[in-house]
This record gives structure tokens, sequence and C-alpha cells, in this order.
């Protein structure tokens, strides 16, 4: 996968006009901007009743400074239970609810093919962070999944996905008694 980015930046792949080089080329980049952040339980539980069913602060502050000044692009239930973070831009992936039902500051999505046209190409990072549903659409766009675990089996009714093994540990962030942080890279 690397390879095929790095052919794209040095321009070594035919492409047959200008427009679609250019179209391939915001894709590329767009796509690997986006990483996952997500806490999951040792049973890969993430929520419970539409809420995470812990409490960690040095988790929270790390998902805060990590995502400042990004974008965050949330499901409808995660947004309900979170809402719009400060310093942050949010997309909201929905079905049912528009922009003027939500909140005019928080852009909407109806299709996740639609995100990539909708995310500029200004150098901030795209970060999914969920909930399931999220995760179990996008993580194949990720290039990058930081994952807190919890040391912890805890009851829940959202989970995390079993990811794919082209994700390699690559840095281990934290790991103390409770929780533990480690970044996964797309081979
Ligand atoms: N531990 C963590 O790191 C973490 C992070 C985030 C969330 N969570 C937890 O995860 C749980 C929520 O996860 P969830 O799976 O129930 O919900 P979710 O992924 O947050 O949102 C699901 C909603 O997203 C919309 N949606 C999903 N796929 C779509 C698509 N392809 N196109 C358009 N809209 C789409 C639908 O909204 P509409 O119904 O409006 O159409 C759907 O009902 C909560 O418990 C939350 O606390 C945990």
């Amino acid at each position: 996968m690397r390879l095929f980015y790095w052919a794209l930046f040095k321009g070594r792949l035919r492409r047959r006009n200008g427009q679609k080089k250019r179209l391939v080329y915001r894709i590329c980049l767009t796509v690997m901007r986006y990483k996952a952040i997500v806490a999951m339980s040792y049973n890969r539980v993430i929520g419970k009743d539409n809420a995470i069913p812990w409490r960690i602060s040095e988790d929270l502050k790390f998902f805060k400074k990590l995502t400042m000044g990004h974008i965050l692009v949330m499901g409808r239930k995660t947004y309900d239970s979170v809402g719009v973070l400060p310093g942050r831009s949010t997309i909201v992936v929905s079905r049912s609810k528009t922009k003027s039902e939500i909140l005019a500051s928080v852009e909407v999505v109806d299709n996740l093919e639609k995100l990539t046209a909708l995310i500029p190409n200004d150098g901030r990072n795209v970060f999914i962070c969920g909930g399931a549903e999220i995760y179990n659409q996008t993580l194949d766009l990720c290039s990058e999944i930081y994952l807190t675990t919890v040391k912890q089996i805890v009851e829940g009714d959202a989970f995390f996905p079993v990811f794919s093994d082209s994700f390699k540990l690559v840095e281990e962030i934290e790991n103390n008694e409770r929780f533990m942080i480690q970044r996964f890279n797309k081979e």
C-alpha cells in the first residue's frame, strides 16, 4: 500500500488526463489522512446505552490533544452522545438527520462515499471516532489506528471490530495498570 502511495506522489503511475490525476491525488491524500481513534475493553466493548462505560481522564486528554484542530467523523448516535467538541470540525454520518436538524456548525453526510468530497485538502487529519457502525465501515480506509485498551472486561452493546492484520503495531504510547494506548499503521 505504501508503495502505491509513493508511486502516486512521485507521479510514476500513468494517468489519462490532468483532471483524473488531480482527483486520484486528492482521494489518495484524503485516504492517507484518515485515522481511527478508539478506546475498547479487553472484550472489545466500546459503548453501552450510547455512552462510554468508563471514564479515564488521561485518555480523554490524549484524545483531545491528538484531535485538536483536526476533523472528527462520527456516526449520528455517537454525535447524540458527545455533541460538538470545541476546536475541531465535526462531520456527522446520518441517513435520518439533515444539517439543519443537527447544528449549523456541523457537516452531515448521508453516505460515506460523500465524505472525501467534503474534506478540505488543508493538511488537517481526519479522525474516525466511532461508533461501532462507523468503525465497521471505515477501518479499511484508515492508515492508522490509535487504540486505547482498557484493561477490564466490560458489559456493553457496541463493539470495536477485529481489524485486519495489515495494521502493524508501531508505537506504545502509554501502558499502565488501567489502560494502554497503542498506535497501529497500515503496511
Ligand atoms: N469507546 C470509544 O472510543 C467510542 C467512540 C465512539 C463511540 N462509542 C460508543 O459507540 C456507541 C455508538 O455506536 P453505534 O454503532 O451504535 O452508532 P454510531 O456508529 O455512532 O452511529 C450509527 C448511526 O450512524 C449513521 N450511519 C451509519 N452508517 C451510515 C452510512 N453508511 N450512511 C449514512 N449514515 C450512516 C446512522 O444514523 P441515522 O440513524 O441518523 O441514519 C446510524 O444509526 C455508543 O455507545 C458510543 O458511546 C465509543
